[in-house]
């Protein structure tokens, strides 16, 4: 799997990110220079017995520890903020690339797991770059830096100190596969945990009528248990690494002493030397364990990495390259012409060369039993699902001419149970069409009977409303999406059920209420009981995959 579709975003930052990596080094050199100064303070100073120098080299030590902090603390400032909007620039690019995928996606992978990379994994990823790669810009730089004095003051020691690296890396490498594996088990684990809360909190009343409280909460325990075996694991293997590491450091810092110890006794070494020597050695072996230990942070950054990076690949709708053409606000013919189909996942063809006229501006209802594709024909009219054969026309022109925003926003479709936002009853009424001016939208939410029941509610219209909607009848929440279609100027106008849970008098206000302010809209009316919708033009079944058209009841025509 290749990284590459991340650099566009790196080097978008690019001065900023050489900024901190020239700090960094600054940072490091200043850190390297200490454990000399208190060789110089041992051998010139103490046993050479010149107070003095002593007295300016303890000042120069503080001296560049302050410098160091500062610089450091201004490499952080820098790095968090660069790190943080290269990662959210990320995230928003997933984000609306997942805005833009068909149905079927949302389909095939649940909401949890959609929320768990976008916040926990890109969190991970975040959680990595900020706290890991200056560690290991600072971290090699040390190294590199502590090795050459070190290798200046002591060859022999350094071949001996360096010896033990190896053993290092083979370790973290032979523990690579644990590593990633327990991590990605953990991700996977906390992706259905999220998935869970998300659908049964979403459904609590749900949950409540059938009981099933008990039920739920032992669900979440085993998910739970799962996620607990899965995270020791994960704990068991990053423990064991870290402690084997560590012992081999402590091995190096034992065989350093005995042999320097054994070179100060025989005179071939000074005291201060060794001193620095172990000083730099416990910096580097320091440096060689941290770096060591992101290189596993490193492996659990890449299994996030990788779940973002699958979202981001997940294919976009075919239809997304569609023309730039907008549907206009006015009505126009709506054209089926020969449209073929199927659901990928299904054996059977929904359609079949299927054509059908509706004229613009006028009222058709459409009935059939249920599963026939009723709801799919809208999708079809929208561009949620592309024909397999075949044309669909709006106002003549091919709707794959269209921008698909256009038409979407163009032909509403009022549901059954019309979905709101977390917000206020204005912005619910305003929702996609932002830049529409207010007194527009209180005029269009007068004239669709919004006005009554919020002008009842303590806030008006700046009642905010529960998640989806919540706080709101069915028939309030329906005159909102109407109001909302209506403030979109639409093509054409779909009913789809839109009645069904309404009772006679709320279905026959809906009715004239659409027929009063969509006069001049083709609107299609999909329904159960085709013959209770008034003032229709034409009636037609769809049955098998093919529309017939039906005597009007004289009584409503
Ligand atoms: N996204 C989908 N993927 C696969 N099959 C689907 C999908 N949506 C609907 N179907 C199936 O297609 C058929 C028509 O569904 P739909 O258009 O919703 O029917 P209707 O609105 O007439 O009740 C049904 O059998 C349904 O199970
Ligand atoms: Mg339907």
């Amino acid at each position: 799997m290749s990284f590459n579709w991340l650099w566009p975003y790196v080097r978008r930052h690019r001065r900023a990110i050489l900024a901190v990596m020239a700090l960094a080094a600054l940072t490091s050199a200043l850190s390297a220079v200490q454990p000399y100064l208190s060789k110089l303070i041992i051998d010139d100073g103490l046993l050479g017995k010149h107070f003095d120098l002593l007295a300016e080299l303890c000042a120069a030590i503080v001296a560049l520890a302050a410098c160091g902090f500062a610089l450091g603390a201004l490499n952080r400032l820098l790095y968090v903020r660069v790190s943080g909007k290269i990662l959210f620039a990320i995230r928003e690019d997933v984000y609306s690339h997942i805005l833009s995928l068909p149905p079927r996606f949302f389909r095939i992978r649940p909401v949890g797991d959609i929320v768990t990379r976008l916040d926990g994994d890109v969190a991970e990823i975040q959680r990595f770059s900020t706290d890991s790669v200056l560690a290991v810009v600072n971290g090699v730089l040390l190294l590199i830096f502590s090795a050459a004095i070190m290798a200046a003051m002591s060859p022999g020691l350094t071949v001996v100190a360096a010896c033990i690296l190896p053993l290092h890396l083979l370790l973290r490498h032979r523990a690579r596969r644990h590593v990633s594996d327990s991590t990605r088990e953990v991700r996977e684990s906390r992706s259905v945990i999220t998935h869970f809360l998300v659908e049964t909190l979403g459904a609590a009343k749900a949950v409540q009528s059938a009981g099933a409280e008990r039920w739920e909460r032992d669900r979440l325990s085993g998910l739970n248990q799962g996620l607990l075996r899965r995270v020791i694991r994960q704990q068991l293997v990053g423990y064991t690494i870290g402690a084997l590491s560590s012992l081999l450091s402590h091995l190096t810092t034992a065989i350093v002493f005995i042999i320097g110890g054994w070179e100060v006794i025989h005179g071939s070494l000074t005291v201060g030397t060794l001193v620095a020597f172990t000083a730099y050695l416990a910096r580097g072996t320091n440096s060689a364990t941290s770096l060591m230990g992101l290189y596993t942070a490193y492996q659990r950054a890449v299994v996030s990495l990788k779940r973002v990076q699958e979202l981001r690949d997940a294919e976009p709708m075919r239809a997304r390259s569609a023309g730039s053409r907008s549907l206009a606000a006015r009505s126009g013919p709506i054209r089926f012409q020969d449209v073929s189909f199927r659901y990928p996942e299904s054996e059977q063809a929904l359609f079949e060369d299927l054509t059908l006229d509706i004229a613009a501006g006028s009222k058709v209802v459409l009935f059939g039993e249920s599963g026939v594709g009723k709801s799919t024909l809208v999708d079809l009219l929208r561009g949620f699902a592309r024909p397999d054969s075949g044309q669909i026309l709006l106002d003549g022109v091919d709707l794959s001419d269209f921008d698909l925003q256009s038409v979407r926003r163009r032909i509403a479709v009022l549901e059954t149970d019309p979905l709101l936002f977390r917000g206020t009853i204005l912005d619910n009424v305003q929702y996609g069409h932002f830049d529409a001016p207010t007194d527009r939208v209180l005029e269009v939410a007068r004239q669709t009977g919004v006005e009554p029941f919020v002008s009842t509610l303590p806030e008006g219209y700046t009642t905010e409303l529960g998640s989806r909607g919540a706080g709101l009848s069915t028939g309030q929440r329906q005159r909102i999406a109407v109001a909302r279609s209506l403030l979109g100027s639409p093509f054409a106008l779909v009913l789809d059920e839109a009645t069904s849970n309404l009772d006679m008098a709320a279905c026959h206000a809906m009715h004239a209420l659409i027929d009063r302010h969509f006069e001049q809209q083709t609107r299609i009316v999909i329904t159960h009981s085709p013959d209770a919708v008034p003032r229709a033009d034409r009636i037609l079944e769809l049955r098998d995959g093919r529309i017939t058209e039906r005597e009007c009841a004289s009584a409503y025509a």
